[in-house]
């Protein structure tokens, strides 16, 4: 099979879809790998790199042209969706749910098939296709350590002649992949960790990474998670609950570090306006949900806001800030799926009979078929 890596285009995006290492590997399959000049310098691949990894190094959309497979780390600019092959199949982190109608239709208009690497169900099978997970992996910590510079102090308990420092006092909302690795990265920069979440499974995994659980733990609590793992949307009732919890220990925080989600949805606002001006100033709120809409309505895209001497970031691609560790572990999240589309003989073969590309697929022969997009 022919398969082509795309530079990133879009603004601040620094990741690339294939490494030297994965290269090696298609290439040692029997694929022809070719690889968009440039696609990733910024991630300290360099083209020099990856010919010697076996690819063929082209400049510009050309790179695209005759591919059977296109790899990619973000959906694509209707720009680069020109420039794809027809019939070809692309996967990527579509972003499944932000897609309008007319880049659908845009997809569909040129028989693309668009594999999303969101749609990677969480099933034993595929975790080693799972790339939500692999780069909230990499958020979460990255959130930390974006949190720890902005933030005026030390985060670890010191002693010193001069007197005591006290840890800092870090609360994560949002106990998930990305949640789980916040706690992880605060604990071990020595703060006092605290963490909620709505599903009930979050509880003991707080507590075996040295953290405290905090939450409202009714009825609706021990419903919350769906079969796929993920969150409900949680009622008005129970939001007000978990307002009130959260509210003054919120007052007492350092650094609030919030990934909250619901796929699908907006994310879920778990720090008001007036919370935040409960805090004290040199505080600091990471809203890793910022492009979903944000757990805190102050939070921007890409900006620190001051609110009071409480800075409240917003950065919109986490995985970005950490351009070789996140290539790295998606490259090798796609090599792992390339064998569910590849027939004996190395062809290629779209089998929606397995439940992971049935899932995966948005599009295909010019039609919509992702039940989650009709839906
Ligand atoms: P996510 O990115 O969709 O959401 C982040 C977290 O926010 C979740 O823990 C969710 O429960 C929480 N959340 C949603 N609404 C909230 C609210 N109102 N207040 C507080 N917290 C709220 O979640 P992610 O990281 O994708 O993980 C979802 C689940 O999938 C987890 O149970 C995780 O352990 C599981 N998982 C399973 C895998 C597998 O292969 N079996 C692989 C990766 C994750």
């Amino acid at each position: 099979m022919k398969i082509s890596v795309l530079k990133e285009h879009r603004p601040g995006e620094t990741r690339v879809a294939a490494t030297p290492e994965t290269v090696k590997k298609l290439v040692g399959l029997g694929h022809t790998v070719t690889i968009e000049s440039g696609a990733g310098t910024v991630a300290g691949f360099p083209d020099a790199a990856f010919t010697e990894a076996g690819a063929a190094v082209v400049s510009g959309p050309a790179a695209a042209s005759g591919a059977d497979i296109v790899f990619k780390v973000r959906r694509p600019l209707p720009g680069e969706i020109a420039a794809l092959p027809d019939g070809a199949a692309l996967i990527a982190l579509m972003e499944p749910f932000a897609y309008a109608a007319d880049e659908i239709a845009a997809l569909n208009a040129r028989k693309i098939a668009g594999l999303s690497m969101e749609f990677t169900p969480r099933i034993t099978r595929a975790q080693s296709m799972d790339a939500l997970s692999s780069q909230s992996n990499l958020a979460g910590y990255r959130a930390v350590i974006e949190g720890a510079q902005i933030y005026g102090r030390a985060m670890p308990m010191m002693m010193t002649a001069a007197g005591t420092i006290a840890p800092a006092k870090v609360f994560v909302m949002g106990v998930g992949v990305a949640g789980l690795q916040a706690i992880a990265t605060a604990r071990r920069l020595g703060a006092v960790v605290t963490a909620t979440d709505v599903r009930p499974a979050a509880k003991e995994q707080v507590a075996s990474l040295g953290a405290k659980f905090i939450a409202v733990e009714d009825d609706e609590f021990k419903a919350a998670e769906t079969a796929g793992g993920y969150a409900k949307e949680m009622s008005p009732e129970y939001q007000a609950k978990q307002a009130a919890l959260t509210a003054t220990h919120i007052a007492k925080q350092d650094i609030v570090i919030t990934t909250a989600l619901i796929p699908g949805r907006p994310a879920p606002v778990l720090i008001t306006e007036a919370m935040v001006h409960s805090m004290k100033p040199g505080a600091v709120i990471v809203d890793m949900a910022v492009s979903q809409g944000g757990n805190c309505p102050l939070s921007k895209a890409d900006e620190i806001v001051d609110v009071n001497g409480v800075k409240v970031a917003g950065f919109s691609n986490l995985p970005a800030r950490l351009p070789a560790d996140s290539s790295s572990l998606y490259a090798k999240n796609l090599l792992a799926f390339l064998p569910l589309i590849t027939a004996e003989g190395g062809a290629i073969n779209l089998d929606t009979d397995d439940e992971i590309v049935k899932a995966m697929l948005l599009t295909r022969n010019g039609a919509t078929v992702s039940e989650r997009l009709k839906s």
